[in-house]
C-alpha cells in the first residue's frame, strides 16, 4: 500500500498575469510545447505512485475536466493516423488514475483552496502540486523524491529552492535547522517577506506533502498576507511542533505562473525535445 494515495491540485486561481490568455482558459491548460501544465503535474504524481488526482477548480476551468476525458469525435477523426500517438500519454493517464473535482467558489487564497480539497482527500496524508511550478529532473521527479522522504520523516514536507535575496517577497520563506544534506527541520516560515525581513533565501515552491491535521489548522488560522488564507501560516503551526521538513530538491523549477518563467520552460523543453529527435 503506498503511503500517499492522493495528490491535490489547487487550480482555481485567476491567473491574472497571463491575461488575456486566461480570460476564458485555465492557466493550468497553458501548454509547455504541446502538453498542458496540469498534465505534467499529473504525470509527476503518477510517477510517484499516486493515482488519485484531486483537483480544486473554479469558474471557467471546465477545460481541465474535459482534458482528462475521452473526446469521441476527435479520437474518431484521428483513428488510424499517426496522430493517434499524440494522445497516447493522456489515454494512459486516464487508464491508471481516478480524477475527482470540487470547486472553490471564492478565491480566498492557497490555504483556502487546500481546505476546499479536504472533501476530496479525506483524512490521510496527501501531496499537493501547483501545476504552474513546472519541475524537471535528471532522475526521480520532485514528488517521488519527497514521497521517499515522507516514508522516513512521516510529517509535512515542503520543497524549497534558493532564490536571490531580492526575490523573497514572491515566496513563503523558511528558517530551519539542517538535519542532513539538503534537509531542514523548519522552525519558522514567513509569507512573502521583504528581502530585509526574510529569515533566509530558502523559498517554498509548489510541491508539498501535508498531514491531514493541516485542515483543522487552516480552519483555525486567520487570513494572513493580502487578506488571503495562506498555507504558509498554517504550516507554521505544524513547524512550531517540529513537524515540517523542508527539502532542497534535486532538479530545476520553472515559475510558469510568470510570463518569463513560462517562456524559459518552453524554450528549455523544446530544446530538449529537438535534442532527443536529433539523437535518434
Ligand atoms: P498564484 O497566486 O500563483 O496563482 O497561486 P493565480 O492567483 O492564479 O495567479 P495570478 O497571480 O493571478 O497570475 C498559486 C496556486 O494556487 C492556486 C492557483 O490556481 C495556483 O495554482 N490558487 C490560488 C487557488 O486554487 N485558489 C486561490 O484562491 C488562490
Amino acid at each position: 500500500m503506498p503511503t500517499i494515495n492522493k495528490c491535490l491540485f489547487p487550480a482555481a486561481g485567476y491567473g491574472t498575469r497571463f491575461l488575456p490568455a486566461t480570460k476564458a482558459m485555465p492557466k493550468e491548460m497553458l501548454p509547455i510545447v504541446t502538453k498542458p501544465l496540469i498534465q505534467y503535474g499529473v504525470e509527476e504524481a503518477l510517477a510517484a505512485g499516486i493515482t488519485g488526482m484531486a483537483i480544486v477548480t473554479g469558474r471557467g476551468k471546465r477545460a481541465i475536466e474535459d482534458h482528462f476525458d475521452i473526446s469521441y469525435e476527435l479520437e474518431h477523426q484521428i483513428a488510424g493516423s499517426d496522430k493517434e500517438s499524440l494522445l497516447s500519454g493522456t489515454r494512459e493517464i486516464m487508464k491508471k488514475c481516478t480524477f475527482s473535482y470540487t470547486r472553490q467558489i471564492e478565491m480566498k487564497g492557497l490555504g483556502h483552496a487546500i481546505l476546499i480539497g479536504e472533501a476530496l482527500v479525506g483524512h490521510e496524508p496527501f501531496a499537493v502540486i501547483l501545476a504552474d511550478d513546472y519541475c524537471v529532473t535528471e532522475g526521480d521527479a520532485v514528488l517521488t523524491q519527497m514521497v521517499k522522504l515522507y516514508e522516513k520523516y512521516q510529517c509535512s514536507i515542503v520543497a524549497i529552492e534558493e532564490v536571490p535575496q531580492g526575490e523573497t517577497y514572491r515566496y513563503g520563506v523558511i528558517d530551519g535547522q539542517l538535519e542532513e544534506d539538503n534537509i531542514y527541520r523548519v522552525q519558522n516560515m514567513v509569507e512573502k517577506p521583504a528581502p530585509e525581513d526574510a529569515p533566509s533565501n530558502l523559498a517554498i515552491i509548489g510541491r508539498y506533502i501535508l498531514t491531514p491535521d493541516i485542515f483543522d489548522i487552516i480552519r483555525n488560522t486567520p487570513p494572513g498576507k493580502n487578506g488571503e488564507m495562506q498555507i504558509t501560516d498554517a504550516l507554521l503551526a505544524q513547524a512550531k511542533q517540529g513537524k515540517v521538513i523542508a527539502y532542497k530538491f534535486e532538479g530545476r523549477r520553472f515559475d510558469c505562473g510568470s510570463v518569463a518563467g513560462f517562456i524559459d520552460a518552453t524554450n528549455y523543453t523544446f530544446g530538449k525535445q529537438t535534442e532527443q529527435v536529433g539523437d535518434k
